[in-house]
């Protein structure tokens, strides 16, 4: 039988995703609910649609009307809509969780309070606010480490760190305030020191099969300098782990995600259904957990999907129906690194309208459409990540040449980070865990 499968969701994670399908040997037909044109994915679907896949009841229509019989959810906003519940419904299966699962990326107090309800190591001391009431006791009590987190999805800007955006006491209570101020709920919480990685795994409700660690880059400029973005580019190694990491900090972090995943299937007595996305860090007291997200990261799924030599549709389909324990879940042993070119001025104040021209980019294959746009024939940039490139190699220096030499061939007002995956750039994440290590002794 044919695979009809309807992609929501329109950047370079779902052009990813579109790649990865149509790649599988199943006969399929692929189609795509967008919120822009993106020609990488035009190109490789049956058909895309530009429309609101935030509405649940237009994705279903338009699910039906195309005749697929699989979703597979990208972004989170149609997940924190209930799309994936007005999908199963309608007897769609879908990849991506059900709202009340999908509170692990929804809402900040829902995964802290979850962890500490069913005992699950790496959380942070936190308490939840909706008012000024007790904050200025709390932040006390952190001393200078702390993390104010606004409770709902805010992409990325939400978070407010001290030492890198909260510079004094009075500076947090009014950041506090402000939240208060829009009727706002928020998490404080202890401020962890280390180095971030993220593990995705596929999940089935029951089994987890999980993908090669990366680390993504969150701050816009050179050295992990200024505002935070949604990921300017992210790498893996070889061997699927990181160069600052030991086999027992991953083993950790795939205990975290596998006991998240027990947990909510016995809070709502419902598995989930998807991509658990676990944002970590590696500190000298062991692996913490930063955030949940409930889908594949962008660009993180950049890396992980072009080195799946397994069949994704399979993959998908074992996903919906709870069989990824008969599925084999492979990854080519390369070392990747993942590049993205945006608009200049992003993510304050970018330029939106220009035109680019990738006629330059060696490797086609290569290349993941995001933000983009149409001026008649010509392709521009629409103000948010723009385009990305990977680099794929037996080490993360080679696969980095590759990245660096593709992004700079495309010309436009674009900036990208030159530092991702450099050596120099590594060296200084192992010795950062080195130094932590020797004094914490
Ligand atoms: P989140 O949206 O929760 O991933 O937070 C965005 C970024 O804020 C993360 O990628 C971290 O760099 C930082 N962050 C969040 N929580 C913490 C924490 N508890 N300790 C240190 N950094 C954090
Ligand atoms: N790259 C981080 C995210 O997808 O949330």
């Amino acid at each position: 039988m044919k695979n009809k499968i309807l992609v929501i969701g329109s950047g370079a994670r779902e052009h990813a995703i579109v790649r990865a399908l149509y790649r599988s040997p199943k006969e399929k037909e692929i189609y795509c609910l967008a919120s822009n044109m993106n020609p990488g994915i035009a190109e490789l679907c049956d058909k895309i649609l530009i429309g609101n896949f935030n509405d649940p009841s237009f994705v279903v229509s338009h699910t039906k009307k195309v005749g697929a019989t699989l979703a597979i959810i990208g972004p989170e906003n149609p997940l924190a809509n209930g799309v994936a519940d007005a999908l199963w419904d309608a007897g769609i299966k879908v990849v991506g969780p059900k709202k009340d699962l999908a509170q692990l990326e929804t809402s900040k107090s829902f995964a802290r309070d979850l962890l500490k309800e069913y005992n699950i190591p790496g959380g942070p001391k936190y308490q939840t606010f909706n008012s000024m009431e007790g904050v200025a006791d709390f932040l006390k009590r952190l001393g200078n480490n702390y993390v104010v987190k606004y409770n709902g999805l805010a992409g990325g800007k939400g978070v407010k760190v001290s030492g890198d955006h909260l510079h004094s006491r009075s500076e947090a209570l009014a950041y506090c305030q402000e939240l208060v101020n829009n009727n706002g709920k928020f998490v404080i919480e202890e401020k962890f020191i280390g180095e971030e990685f993220s593990l995705m795994s596929f999940c089935d409700g029951n089994v987890l099969k999980h993908m090669p660690i990366v680390q993504d880059h969150k701050r816009a400029y050179d050295e992990d300098v200024g505002p935070n973005t949604g990921g300017m580019g992210a790498y893996s190694d070889a061997n699927h782990s990181l160069p600052f990491l030991t086999d027992y900090d991953i083993s950790q972090a795939q205990e975290i995600n596998n006991k998240t995943v027990q947990a909510v299937k016995d809070k709502f007595g419902e598995g989930y259904k998807g991509i658990l996305y676990g944002g970590f860090m590696s500190t000298a007291n062991g692996v913490k957990l930063i955030e949940y997200n409930a889908r594949l990261g962008d660009p993180e799924a950049i890396n992980v999907l072009s080195l799946l030599e397994s069949d994704f549709i399979e993959i998908c389909t074992s996903i919906t129906d709870g069989t990824l324990d008969k599925v084999d879940v492979r990854f080519s042993t390369k070392a990747t690194v993942c590049k993205y070119a945006v608009p200049e001025g992003y993510p304050d104040n970018p330029i939106k309208g220009e035109p680019i021209d990738v006629s330059k980019i060696k490797n086609h294959y290569r290349l993941f459409y995001a933000s983009v746009d149409f001026k008649e024939t010509i392709l521009v940039e629409a103000g948010s990540r723009t385009i990305a490139v990977v680099g794929i190699a037996d080490t993360i220096s080679e696969a980095e040449t590759i990245a660096e030499k593709e992004v700079l061939s495309i010309s436009g007002p674009l900036f990208h980070r030159t530092d991702i995956g450099t050596n120099a750039a590594i060296q200084k994440r192992i010795e950062h865990m080195k130094k932590l290590k020797r004094e914490s002794i």
